[in-house]
């Protein structure tokens, strides 16, 4: 699983800060792989408007650069929520329901995997195991795991974090 970066740590996409963070992997044959993990490191996502500059820098269709990116499925396409939730979707978890949970989970978000929620504070991926088995089912917001996950408890937590998104935009006021 690729490392979550802190929606804290992330920057603002420009093709300028594209463009510097990339140019360790320059010459570097097969090094686009690793150039697309540093922007989505570095910007929580891959941004369209990078695609050229890549295919330039390494010397590819722009196609290929899509290929790519569109072929492992880590790496987004999209800036993501403030939050990441990830749902285990592996074996204890199943058989503690982690199958009726992530249903519960995508109805209470309005959002499948891979996407984000209207107002932007949770983008929703699954994982397979944290680790955490004894637990199950469990869910990790960011880097903090969270073990015998319920609706319930679920919503509360969500309803927690969203206040803290919107008392941290108050604030910023
Ligand atoms: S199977 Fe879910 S934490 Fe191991």
């Amino acid at each position: 699983m690729m490392p979550a970066a802190s929606p804290a740590r992330l920057q603002e996409f420009t093709l300028e800060v594209a463009t510097a963070v990339v140019q360790e992997f320059k010459d570097q044959p097969g090094a686009l792989i690793s150039a697309l993990h540093k922007l989505q490191e570095t910007f929580g996502y891959v941004d369209e408007a990078a695609m050229p500059m890549l295919g330039k820098l390494f010397n590819v269709s722009r196609a290929e650069v899509h290929g790519v990116t569109s072929f492992y499925h880590d790496f987004r396409r999209s800036k993501p929520g403030r939050y990441t939730i990830r749902v285990c979707q592996a074996e204890a978890c199943q058989a503690m329901g982690s199958e009726a949970l992530t249903a519960s989970i995508k109805q209470q978000l309005g959002c499948d995997f891979h996407e984000t929620t209207a107002d932007g504070n949770f983008t929703l991926e699954k994982v397979y195991c944290l680790g955490n088995c004894a637990c199950s089912p469990n869910v990790m917001v960011d880097k903090q795991t969270y073990g015998r996950v319920t609706a319930d408890s679920f919503k509360k937590l969500t309803t927690v974090l969203a206040g803290k998104v919107s008392s941290s935009k108050e604030g910023s006021k």
